[in-house]
């Protein structure tokens, strides 16, 4: 029932150093072929199948707007609109929808779902993100940051906040690009030791903090996520002791006053970041959510060449 031989991007680290500067570069053709109104239908005739099991605004539009402009066509498909939603197997859902569509794009829950996914499917799978990570995030995040930095050499970059899904796969991102990281998080929230082991084998050095201050001091880049990520709503009132003093503002920007600051949104005004800081100059956080249907419409080209 398994299917080797088709390319899945379940995590960052599934594109060697080499294919992430294939797709950045990609990502930055597109974008520029799109300032200029240039014909980049590469995917005429081909459809991406959108599973949801949580929320999304960015990942959702992206994706759809992003197969519409490469000539194709995208099918949202919620998990209450399908039988998935009343327990038809993920296994099952898999094999059906790869009888169907090009690819697919699926947000779940748990991690080792889209790998059970990706197991069964015989079309290149996407993870528009899992408890664990967001690697398509990442490939904006990082084309991004190619953007405002001119490249990736001598790029320092401060995680502060969670150790969630977005900074486990920045964590990665930044290994494979050769950003220099510093991960602040509170005690009991890290990124996972395995993700950091990971990190360490791609020939990155990820500095590990409790401390903000020490962690943002004349950084590059600021990167922030929300404190409360979906499905942890029964948490928030641990989570916002936790959390206190990890706040990006104003005077966490005095320590880097170069800094770009980014979120991968939605952002919580007031927790993790404040409105004067989203507002400010230093926030590229809309250039963050424009360059998810620029990295993704390379990511799908490229995986369905
Ligand atoms: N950043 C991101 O993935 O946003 P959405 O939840 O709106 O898709
Ligand atoms: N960490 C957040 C990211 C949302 C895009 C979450 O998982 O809810």
């Amino acid at each position: 029932a398994t299917t080797t031989d088709v390319r899945h991007f379940l995590e960052i680290t599934d594109l060697s150093q080499a294919e992430l500067e294939t797709v950045l570069e990609r990502a930055a053709t597109y974008k520029r072929a799109q300032e200029r109104g240039e014909d980049h239908a590469d995917l005429a005739g081909q459809t991406l199948g959108m599973i949801f099991q949580k929320p999304s605004t960015r990942t959702r539009v992206s994706f759809e707007t992003g197969m519409t402009q490469l000539g194709g066509h995208a099918v949202f498909l919620g998990e209450d609109d399908i039988q998935l939603g009343r327990g038809e197997p993920l296994k099952d859902t898999s094999r059906t929808l790869s009888r169907y569509v090009d690819a697919v794009m699926a947000r779940v829950f748990k991690h080792e779902n889209i790998e059970v996914f990706a197991e069964y499917a015989s079309v290149p799978v996407v993870n528009g993100l899992t408890d664990d990570a967001h690697p398509c995030q990442t490939l904006a995040d990082l084309l991004t940051i190619r953007e405002q930095e001119g490249g990736f050499e001598g790029v320092s970059a401060a995680w502060v906040g969670d150790g969630n899904n977005v900074a486990q796969s920045f964590v990665l991102g930044c290994a494979l690009a050769g950003i220099d990281l510093t991960v602040a998080t509170p005690e009991g929230y890290g990124v996972d030791d395995a993700v950091l082991e990971r990190a360490r084998e791609l020939g990155g050095d990820p500095t590990v903090t409790s401390d903000p201050v020490d962690a943002v001091s004349g950084v590059d880049v600021i990167y922030t996520d929300v404190w409360i990520s979906m499905g942890q709503e029964d948490e928030r009132d641990v989570r916002m002791d936790a959390f206190e003093g990890f706040q990006v503002c104003s005077s966490l920007l005095e320590h880097a006053p170069e800094a770009s600051v980014m979120h991968c949104l939605p952002a919580h005004r007031g927790e993790e970041i404040t409105d004067n800081v989203v507002e400010s100059e230093h926030s590229v956080v809309f250039d963050q959510a424009e360059n998810r249907l620029h990295a993704q419409k390379a990511l799908l080209s490229w995986l369905l060449e």
